[in-house]
């Protein structure tokens, strides 16, 4: 008998084993496919980026429904900026492998050998990227590389209004706190929605733009027949565009005029835009991981305060994600001599990077939001700046010596813990 169960057990162990067996096989097959389904495209050799010249811009506009031109200083002699070159380069090359399938031409533009031609399709800026599409052109202000660059020219191809059918479509809509969105509601495709299509086109993949020919989602939203709605980032209400229906001038005009948010996001793709947009030689920024829960917290508390203060023109907060920027937050330590652990609120020269940063080393608690409007008025006002400071250091190059020396300097705030 009990030899028996023991048999009997065991044999169940064998199926159980048998199961497993399978399983693991199972398992193992779906793991080699997985290995097949991750597979990073590396360039292959072959060249798609077309050198621009006199002979060939008119053909390579006409054959493309975006053309993407990288405007460059002549190649230099030194082997080492060659070779910056090249990487340049092969970021392009990349991008248009990676694209091949899309109907987008890839070129470079030398800013001495091929000048005229830079002029006849207005490049301005030497080491810019620009795209054309239809007679516009739309410069890349975003960070140069194959990812982001692809996202970009992703964005570009589509349609510059999103249509809205659906409550599903609404919920998607209304999560996208982080970006400038306008939306409109319209009868149909009629004369008004077109002048807020081509309104869109001069503002394209940077502000996004929405309309809806649903009654219940304009209900939802609030929105009359042929009115438009522009969110700023992080604000829970819109603004309504004044008058109704509207121009295309109308519409370009106001986006103009509201487009710098009191708390942007600094993101890849237009990095360099927002950047180059600062206040009167300076900018507040703010360090916050969102996936860390200090970092969290602190957002919360300064999307508050964006609230609060979304009315006043002189106040811009540009809020980053270290995580979002990888290879930047070391030297970002390094400059601005904080912690990027910790959530950060500062004021940047944007000549120098000269900077001083709100001491909240040591405290156990986040600034609540009056602290931080308390500080901020401080910044707005001048009492709080990048200069004061730089009286004792006039010479560059004793710069880290006196900072460190000096007791009411700011800076100083993360290295010497806790003795004011
Ligand atoms: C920024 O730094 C530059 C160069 O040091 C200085 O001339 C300028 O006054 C500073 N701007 C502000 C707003 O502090």
């Amino acid at each position: 008998m009990q030899e028996e169960e023991i048999k009997d057990e065991r044999r169940g162990r064998d199926h159980t084993w048998l199961y497993l067996l399978s399983g693991l096989s199972l398992s193992l097959v779906l793991l080699s496919r997985a290995e097949e389904g991750l597979e990073f495209p590396n360039f292959d050799g072959k060249d798609r980026v077309l050198d621009i010249n006199e002979r060939n811009y008119k053909k390579a506009l006409r054959r493309y429904d975006l053309l993407c031109l990288f405007y460059h200083e002549p190649v230099p002699a030194s082997k080492g900026l060659q070779k910056r070159f090249q990487m340049t380069e092969l970021v392009l090359e990349l991008t248009a492998q990676v694209l091949e399938n899309k109907d987008i031409g890839f070129g470079m533009v030398d800013a001495q050998r091929d000048a005229k031609v830079a002029q006849k399709l207005g490049l301005e800026e030497v080491g810019s990227l620009y795209v054309f599409k239809d007679d516009r052109i739309i410069e890349f202000d975003g960070e140069l590389s194959s990812d982001t660059l692809v996202e970009f020219l992703l964005d570009v191809l589509e349609d510059p209004v999103e249509i809205i059918n659906n409550a599903m479509e609404l919920r998607a809509f209304e999560r996208m706190e982080e970006d400038i969105r306008l939306i409109g509601y319209f009868k149909g495709e009629d004369s008004y929605f077109q002048a807020f299509q081509e309104a869109s086109e001069r503002f394209q993949p940077y502000i996004k733009f929405f309309a809806t020919f649903d009654k219940s989602v304009a209900k939802h939203l609030s929105l009359k027949m042929n009115e438009v709605n522009f969110y700023e980032p992080f604000m829970e209400e819109p603004a309504i565009l004044p008058g109704r229906p509207l121009t295309e001038m109308d519409i370009v005009e106001f986006v103009h005029q509201h487009r710098r948010a009191t708390l942007r996001k600094l993101r890849a793709e237009n990095m360099f835009e927002v950047w180059e947009d600062d206040m009167d030689g300076i900018h507040i920024v703010a360090f916050a991981e969102e996936e860390d829960p200090d970092g969290y917290e602190f957002l919360e508390i300064l999307k508050d305060v964006a609230r609060d203060n979304t009315n006043n023109p002189y106040l811009s907060i540009v809020w980053i994600d270290p995580d979002d920027f990888p290879l930047l937050t070391t030297y970002w330590e390094k400059t601005f001599k904080v912690d990027l652990f910790r959530p950060q609120i500062g004021v940047v020269n944007v000549t120098d990077a000269d900077s001083v940063w709100l001491d909240m080393s040591n405290d156990e608690d986040l600034p609540t939001a009056e602290d931080l409007e308390d500080w901020i008025e401080d910044v707005l006002s001048g009492r709080v700046n990048t200069e004061d400071d730089d009286e004792f250091a006039d010479d560059p190059e004793n710069d880290h010596y006196i900072l460190e020396e000096s007791d009411e300097n700011p800076d100083t705030d993360e290295e010497d813990d806790g003795d004011d």
